[in-house]
């Protein structure tokens, strides 16, 4: 059977950065400035983003278009059986990002709803912490949305590639542009947005310190789909003609643009409203409600953020489904149909816990934490740090002629940066990211 392909570079690039822009972009990146130190941890974030970052999405595209196949096939095909652990190591990754996303996507669709018929208790801001509380720990409703946000990206998948995934970013991607830059402008116009606005973009450069940096590369990691082999799937699809590197940069831009408008709508607005920049994760459910609450249209406004925030979900949710979709297509040749619908009910199932660690089974504890905790921990701490160093070090060391072939298109495509790139690979990505992961290990 003919192997799969993107239709078209533009149809790569917004599935490739709709993978990359998602919750970690909206929900996560503004609590991070916000209780990190605003402008410097954006500096950092974006230093990072701008080389290792960079450099490591190119490898991972490289690997993937130079085997055509899932990441385990990939690396087993490139490297041998002994790099195989590699693409293994992903794919169990994929399932734990997946297992957990769900459940905050399933929060974002429930918010939607209620946005929609306008329940949320935007007039009494002292409630909105509650009515969040309710949500989350409750039993049927955030697993039947967590089951309504799986089925939205099952049903994605199951499509196909071009016909699926393809299709479906190609509306979506822009539309969530145009939807947060609405929001952005009314935002940033807000009366009294200014000082939110400085605290954002004006680095105060005594906050940067060792748990700062680590926290901007773990985001910068997170937020770029790397270390898992959601890059390596996606470029195992691209022709042989498309400049890996060009794409590379469009989907690290439009990333980090993502990230940079996402800060500039939420911290402008919770400043303008007196509202506490570092509320932590609470900030997009209980903070942002409030403040359009106050705002003029800020009915239809919660609208456009709420649909905003599910499309980046899903962009997200369908390229890590893509993964373990491809491996169990092409390792043991079950139909993508099947595939699909297999990998998706089990996900849906290991969501579950995880939904419940929030409520009911918050007192079931591993290592001190809930099994949601659990499971985002394991995945930040150990498996996609894990990943990255040993793709860097495969693109740099074992790889990199196959890599760099890549990359140059055959010697066809010049690519001035191949030494910084060689070098990134082999010393520079993991050297840091081990240093971040010892670093988060010993002092967290
Ligand atoms: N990059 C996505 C986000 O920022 C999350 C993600 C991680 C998606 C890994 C795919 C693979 O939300």
């Amino acid at each position: 059977m003919k192997r799969e392909q993107w239709g078209s570079r533009f149809g790569f690039i917004m599935a490739a950065a709709g993978s990359a822009v998602g919750l970690g972009n909206i929900w996560k990146f503004p609590y991070l400035a916000g209780t990190q130190g605003g402008g410097a941890f954006l500096a950092v974030y974006l230093i990072i983003m701008g080389t290792i970052g960079v450099a490591l999405i190119m490898a991972e595209i490289g690997i993937g278009r130079a085997a055509k196949l899932n990441p385990v096939g990939a690396f087993r095909a490139l490297g041998g059986k002994r790099w195989m652990t590699t693409g293994v190591l992903g794919v169990v990754t994929s399932f734990m990002i997946l297992s957990f996303y769900s459940v905050v996507g399933g929060w974002t669709i429930a918010y939607l709803v209620k946005s929609i018929a306008g329940s949320i208790h935007v007039d009494a801001p002292d409630q909105l912490a509650g009515q969040f509380n309710d949500l989350v720990t409750g039993v049927g409703e955030p697993i039947f949305y967590h089951g309504v946000f799986m089925v939205l990206t099952i049903g994605i998948v199951l499509a196909g590639v071009a016909e699926g995934i393809e299709r479906s970013v190609k509306v979506l991607m822009p539309l969530l542009f145009v939807l947060l830059i609405v929001l952005v402008a009314r935002s940033v116009t807000l009366p009294g947005a200014w000082e939110g606005i400085e605290f954002f973009l004006k680095p105060d450069w005594s906050q940067v310190d060792g748990p700062m940096v680590s926290a901007a590369l773990g985001q910068a990691f997170f937020s770029l789909s790397l270390g898992m082999g959601a890059m390596v799937t996606y470029g195992s699809y691209l022709d042989s003609d498309a400049d890996i590197p060009n794409a590379s940069y469009w989907v690290v831009f439009l990333a980090a643009m993502v990230a940079v408008l996402g800060g500039l709508l939420v911290l402008p607005a919770v400043y303008a409203f007196g509202m506490d920049p570092a509320a932590g994760p609470g900030l997009t459910f209980i903070t942002l409600p409030a403040v359009f609450g106050e705002m003029i249209g800020g009915y239809f406004f919660q609208i456009l953020f709420f649909a905003m925030l599910l499309i980046a979900a899903l962009t997200s949710s369908i390229s890590l489904l893509a993964i373990p979709v491809a491996y169990f297509a092409e390792d043991f040749g079950v139909g993508r149909k099947f595939s699909a619908t297999a990998v998706g009910l089990v996900i849906f199932l290991m969501g579950v816990p995880c939904s419940l660690a929030m409520g009911v089974w918050g007192d079931i504890k591993f290592f001190d934490m809930n099994i949601f905790d659990l499971m985002a921990y394991g995945v930040d701490a150990y498996t996609l740090p894990i990943g990255g160093i040993l793709t860097a070090l495969f693109a740099g060391w074992v790889g990199l002629e196959k890599v760099g072939n890549e990359l140059t298109n055959q010697g066809r495509l010049s690519f001035n940066l191949m030494l910084a790139f060689k070098w990134i690979m082999r010393i520079v990505a993991p050297t840091a990211v081990l240093w971040v992961m010892v670093y988060g290990l010993l002092f967290s």
